[in-house]
């Protein structure tokens, strides 16, 4: 992959487990923090423990906000739209908890959602609100049953970008539109088409997506943000709330004052101090991807899946995504007669994928080679 700035061997410098012979294809899991990131966090961390932090305020506000703007730039957002969080549970949260439902109110996500976007909705029974799964077809979201499952009582709907376990990307703009029309409140969990799959949220009619930094946007953990969009500002507010959701203007000599608003922006969700460690690396890590450009990354991940499809296809192995180009992400499951014990195997060659609901699932990034893909290939001829 050749790129304004950088090309792909400069690009695996910034990954030494390559030169290792690790074949990391498991972004849907995890992502492997870059050494530029890894050197950002760590001069932090040397600034802090030298006790020379009394003078960074501005600084870490700074960058704080470079970060929301680089957030912004990946999904088309606004930089006021953005706030940080530190996965994607807590920003979902915002909205199971601001949105003020009420006894009887549906919410409907689907059948094979990841339970980072279950749970957290299924606490709202207490409540009294109802949560109904929408029966997926074949493992897929169908659009046909969600609408069949609208009622004058359904008031949200909470769906992934791609799918955890076979990668279908959901034809957001389609759901956004029913959306729209039906008055349901739209959010979506972007975490596995972030950073690998463009994702336009003005085109889009999503009201709030939250999404954790740790798998492909290659930002470790405790990292993430959410979008709040101009129509949830109108329906969601803050269910907690604390000193850094108002405006001090990072002048943290006059304490004493109970008297200020709110942020008018997605700041307002911000609670306590803010763990600028994390944030450092967020924004060196989405700098990063961003040199590269989504699209980019895009087409290099399609590329390398479609060898791996093009081989899978004429073999016995039974590909479990779909491959329409609607639905295509950077992710691939396949299943075998014997799949656990290939993973297995997998993993002792040091072919790094996942195990997930019984098939081997596979995610590349934009740093993965062509010839990686051909070492996969290899060993599930000979498994074959
Ligand atoms: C679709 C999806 N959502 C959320 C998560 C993780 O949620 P959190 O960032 O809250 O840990 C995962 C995977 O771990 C996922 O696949």
């Amino acid at each position: 992959m050749k790129t304004k700035n950088v090309d792909l061997k400069k690009i695996r410098d910034e990954f030494p487990f390559t030169k290792n012979n690790i074949i990391f294809l498991n972004h849907a899991s995890f992502g492997p923090i870059p050494q530029c990131t890894l050197k950002a966090k760590l001069e932090y961390l040397k600034y802090a423990s030298l006790q020379k932090t009394q003078n960074i305020d501005q600084m870490c506000f700074d960058i704080l906000d470079d970060t929301r703007k680089k957030a912004a730039k990946l999904i088309n957002a606004k930089t006021e739209e953005i706030g940080y969080s530190f996965n994607t549970s807590y920003g979902l949260n915002f909205a199971v908890w601001g949105l003020d439902l009420k006894p009887d109110d549906k919410v409907l996500l689907s059948d094979v959602e990841f339970p980072a976007n279950v749970y957290p909705w299924l606490n709202l029974k207490s409540k009294g609100v109802k949560i109904k799964l929408v029966p997926s077809k074949d493992r897929f979201f169908d659009i046909d049953k969600f609408k069949k499952s609208i009622d004058s009582k359904t008031k949200v709907l909470s769906l992934s970008y791609v799918q955890f376990l076979n990668g279908f990307k959901n034809d957001l703009e389609e759901i956004g539109k029913i959306c729209e029309k039906k008055d349901i409140f739209f959010v979506v969990d972007a975490i596995q088409g972030i950073g690998n799959l463009n994702l336009d949220v003005r085109k889009l009619k999503i009201d709030f997506l939250s999404t954790g930094g740790a798998k492909w946007l290659l930002s470790g953990l405790g990292t993430g943000f959410f979008y709040y969009s101009k129509n949830a500002k109108k329906k969601l507010n803050p269910s907690f709330f604390g000193w850094m959701g108002v405006d001090w203007k990072v002048d943290f000599t006059d304490l004493l004052n109970f008297d200020l608003d709110p942020f008018e922006d997605a700041r307002r969700f911000a609670t306590g101090s803010h763990p600028f460690e994390n944030v450092i690396a967020m924004h060196t890590s989405l700098g990063f991807l961003l040199d590269i450009g989504i699209k980019k990354i895009e087409r290099h991940n399609k590329k390398l899946l479609d060898i791996l499809i093009n081989y899978l296809k004429d073999s016995t192995y039974k590909i479990k995504s779909d491959l329409s180009p609607r639905h295509r992400s950077s992710i691939l499951s396949f299943t075998c007669k014997n799949s656990k014990n290939l993973f297995e195997k997998l993993t002792q060659k040091k072919i790094i994928s996942s195990y997930r609901e019984k098939a081997i699932r596979v995610s590349p990034h934009f740093y993965n080679t062509e010839e990686e893909i051909e070492e996969l290939i290899k060993i599930l001829k000979k498994n074959a």
